[in-house]
């Protein structure tokens, strides 16, 4: 078990309680900061609904991330930052219109209170954004140090936007309730490529995505099941053909299901001949 204090953190001159990260154990949690140490790269969330991060923290991959000191994350609580008597961090809108918006200081007071005067990536999720890909997650990941902020209701003060966050994100064409989930999927997505999380075995360089096309069908024992067999080539033993075999089926699929990331992978002259290959296969008409 670890338990990690923060020491940076204002919070009105109050130490938080700290959040304990263990597995298979009850959390005693508060309304404050909760901390989860991982390593390397630090990564510290504002939120108004930490607890919502404790599950996924606390499983595979970003549990693993925290076990090898690869990823440290930090959740803040934005009410913490309010400091008017009902810690209010949400205000109607200007105008009229629908719903409750989350207001500029606290945002502000918290960012630079945690964050100070250094230079980082200070993200905003946002339906607004840039649509969060793998390349996003590969510029991110190389990043000492990052700040997420979650927005709610029906989101955040432009001042926040224009005068305090460096890009948005997107997780996709789609509005969700708030920014939690899109932070966890936007973290999940970089923890994975920091170096020393995923094992050797299970590397995320041949993951869809990662080299600019999917990857091909993938198959574990049973050699057969249900009358269908697995391909013979990949009990062969040859890792020459099964390389060959792996590729062909990578940039065949890609064809079949996202032609338009073709144009932008990264293909050799081998690649190049397969696909005229598969390109003439897929234009022949089924024989069944
Ligand atoms: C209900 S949404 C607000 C949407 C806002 N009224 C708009 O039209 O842009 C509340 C919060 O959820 C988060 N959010 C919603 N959809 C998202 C998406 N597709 N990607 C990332 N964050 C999203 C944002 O943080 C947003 O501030």
């Amino acid at each position: 078990m670890r338990t990690e204090y923060c020491d940076t953190c204002g919070n009105g001159g109050q130490r938080s309680t700290p959040f304990e990260i263990s597995a298979g154990e009850e959390h005693q949690l508060n309304d404050s900061q909760l901390y989860a140490r991982i390593n390397e790269m630090r990564i510290d969330v504002f939120t108004l609904f930490p607890t919502m991060f404790l599950g996924p923290l606390q499983e595979s991959i970003l549990k693993r991330a925290q076990e090898r000191g690869a990823l440290t994350l930090l959740l803040h609580q934005i009410r913490d930052y309010a400091f008017d008597r009902h810690q209010m961090t949400d205000d109607v809108p200007y105008g009229g219109g629908h719903g409750m918006l989350m207001k500029p200081e606290p945002i502000f007071r918290a960012i630079r209170t945690i964050v100070g005067p250094e230079q980082i990536p200070i993200v905003l999720l946002s339906p607004q954004g840039r649509t969060f890909n793998q390349e996003i997650a590969q510029e991110l990941a190389s990043e000492p140090r990052l700040a997420l902020i979650c927005g709610h209701y029906e989101g955040v003060d432009e001042r926040v936007r224009r005068h305090l966050v460096t890009q948005e994100l997107s997780i996709g064409d789609y509005v969700l309730t708030g920014g939690e989930l899109a932070a966890m999927v936007v973290i999940d997505a970089i923890a994975r490529l920091i170096p020393g999380v995923l094992g050797a075995s299970d590397g995320a360089q041949a993951d869809s995505h990662a080299l600019g096309m999917l990857e091909g069908p993938q198959y574990t024992r049973p050699a057969t099941y249900a009358g269908w067999d697995v391909p013979g080539v990949l009990r062969s033993g040859n890792h020459a053909a099964v390389a060959r075999w792996q590729r062909r089926m990578a940039l065949r699929r890609t064809l079949e299901r996202r032609p338009e990331l073709i144009e932008d992978a990264d293909l050799s002259p081998e690649d190049l001949a397969l696909i005229a290959e598969l390109e003439q296969e897929l234009s022949e008409p089924d024989e069944a």
